[in-house]
């Protein structure tokens, strides 16, 4: 690839495009491409960086394998390569990390996610680095191990371990240095980086951090990296909690920490407690979720009550943050009714974060609150000295508030709600839950989801549906008047911002779903029941990106609003799902 010409080609279309071709066949007049997707065969040096300390003019210098200088030349096939082949015939005297990727099995070649044949195709720790590199990496991790005031050993620790990729077969052979963050690809053209230097500079860059480091004059805290699920603090005694958990599959971290983790000497061994989704590892969208569960549960029971909680997420899908949403709520948590949207705008963007347009720019912060015991306690006051009929009517009121608030929800979530706001004031009874739920709702099957995104194929006994419950039709009537007003103002927030959004961004065809719910989360305080997912095909049109736009002429716009007088659109989307 070094030394292949750089010329243009054509693809299948016909369009030009910039390709490698090979140089002996190009001078025979002939053009080759060399695909930088075929197999590879190895990598050989091909071009020093070179420092004199002797006192050479000019002190720096590069020379190549087929250098037009012919001293150039036999220098680097003597001393340059020299080296190379004296390092590579002897064994390192050093300790270095040779796991097996992830601790896949010797017989399984793809070790991960983030495995690539060709690109990623590494398979132990070492394979990562050249072996001039690990040697040289091994060498100062040996001595930084034995410097005995522990503070300083751990800050030159992490000095070396935040330079340690860079220092891999990752980093290209560009202008600029660096690698693809948030892969392991490997290029095509690798340099191999001097250690010492790399280190030094990277020591001198972060002295600045650690004099402000040691003005905190406190040593009042704790890092702990226990799993989130279980952590070891009090309950109801923890005043904040910002967190920001892994977006389903979206970030390999278990995969990405592995090479640091195995040269720090850590456990490497912690995965099966990873909440992420990963099908190499057998972990689905539904164990992602139920981890999440756990999760936020247990911050849950850290949060006095009262307190809040921040939840920083990064939307890659609306699927994710309806989810994201429900386990929130499930876990006792209330959203926060800020006016304002809160986002983190993380300076280093993965490399998917730069180029595609689908992905988020930007994490969204949420934040909600534990209530107070008090706030639970429920408006309707049951005395247990009423007879049958006014126990059943709180029983169908109950149900009545919970399905307004929660409409489709499965029947046993409807009944934990009525026993649990009857045991809350003591007088549970035994009623015919079925009955009651009966004359204030009614069912409608929702298919079994495959994953969080795809619907499940009805199996061969035909169970394929989860039931979930809606006030009947004339209960929501009586909700109608009022809740169409809130559908419009919202919609009219959602269509101005979609507007501005448009003339600010010419060239796009619509609005992006996060970009929508973000504005919709923080803008609209009177919120609908409806979510906004559902409001939004009644008042805008879904262009082929998936992204929302406005009626673009009078005829779309009628046709919208004549469906939402006939209330088609809701009630047809409520019983498609029964066809
Ligand atoms: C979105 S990242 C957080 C990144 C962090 N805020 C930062 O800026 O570096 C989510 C983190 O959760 C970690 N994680 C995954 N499963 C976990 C578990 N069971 N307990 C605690 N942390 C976990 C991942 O390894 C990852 O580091």
């Amino acid at each position: 690839m070094f030394d292949c010409i750089e010329t243009q080609g054509i693809t299948a279309q016909g369009k030009p495009r910039k390709i490698n071709a090979c140089p002996h066949c190009y001078k025979k007049g002939k053009m080759e491409e060399i695909n930088t997707r075929a197999e590879k065969f190895g990598a050989v040096p091909v071009l020093i960086s070179y420092r004199c300390e002797n006192g050479c003019k000019p002190p720096h210098g590069k020379r190549r394998h087929n250098d037009p200088e012919e001293k150039k030349r036999e220098y680097f096939q003597t001393y340059d390569l020299g080296k190379i082949r004296e390092i590579e015939a002897k064994k390192i005297p050093y300790w270095y990390p040779k796991d097996r990727m992830m601790h896949a099995p010797e017989d399984q070649e793809c070790w991960g996610v983030k495995w690539r044949a060709g690109t990623s195709n590494f398979r132990t720790v070492d394979e990562l680095f050249t072996k001039r590199n690990l040697w040289a990496l091994a060498a100062i991790l040996a001595s930084i191990k034995n410097i005995e005031n522990p503070i300083i050993r751990d800050a030159i620790t992490f000095c070396w371990n935040s330079v340690l990729l860079n220092l891999s077969r990752m980093t290209t052979n560009r202008d600029r240095l660096g690698f693809l963050k948030g892969t392991y690809y490997l290029p095509q053209e690798c340099r191999c980086t001097n250690v010492w230097g790399t280190l030094a500079n990277k020591f001198r860059m972060m002295i600045s951090g650690w004099k402000a480091i040691n003005a905190i004059d406190t040593t009042d805290l704790m890092i702990s990296t226990s799993d989130a699920r279980s952590i070891p603090i009090p309950s109801n005694s923890v005043d904040y909690i910002f967190t920001d958990p892994p977006y389903a599959g979206k970030e390999q971290y278990g995969e990405l920490n592995f090479v640091w983790e195995a040269w720090l000497g850590f456990d490497t061994h912690w995965h099966d407690e990873e909440i992420i989704v990963n099908k190499i590892r057998g972990k689905t969208e539904e164990d992602w979720a139920n981890m999440m569960r756990q999760a936020m549960a247990e911050c849950y029971r850290l949060l006095k009550p009262g307190r809040w909680l921040s939840l920083c997420y990064h939307d890659t899908s609306e699927g994710t943050w309806a989810l994201i949403q429900d386990i929130m709520a499930e876990s006792g948590f209330v959203v926060d009714q800020a006016d304002v949207a809160l986002f983190i705008d993380t300076g280093q963007k993965s490399y998917n974060q730069k180029v595609a347009d689908k992905v988020n720019k930007r994490d969204l912060v949420i934040n909600f609150r534990k209530p107070k015991p008090g706030e639970l306690i429920p408006s309707i006051a049951i005395t247990g000295d009423e007879d049958k009929t006014t126990f059943t009517e709180k029983v169908r009121q109950i149900i009545q508030d919970y399905l307004e608030a929660n409409p489709g929800s499965t029947k046993d979530r409807i009944y934990d709600e009525v026993v649990s706001r009857m045991v809350r004031c003591g007088q549970m009874e035994a009623h015919d839950f079925d009955s009651i739920l009966r004359t204030v709702a009614e069912e409608v099957k929702t298919p079994v989801m495959k994953n969080l995104f795809e619907k499940k194929e009805p199996d061969l006994s035909g169970t394929h549906g989860i039931a979930r419950w809606y006030l009947k039709e004339t209960q929501l009537d009586i909700f109608d008047e009022a809740e169409s007003a809130r559908e419009e103002a919202a919609a009219q927030k959602i269509g101005a911002f979609i507007k501005k959004f448009m003339s600010e961004n010419p060239g796009t065809e619509g609005v992006h779903y996060s970009d929508l719910f973000e504005h919709y989360i923080y803008t609209v305080n009177d919120k609908p029941r409806r979510q906004l997912i559902e409001i939004l095909p009644d008042y805008f049109y879904k262009t082929e990106q998936g992204t929302w736009r406005l009626p673009c002429s009078e005829e779309e716009e009628e046709a919208k609003r004549e469906a939402r007088v006939k209330g088609l659109s809701r009630r047809v989307k409520r019983y498609l799902v029964q066809l």
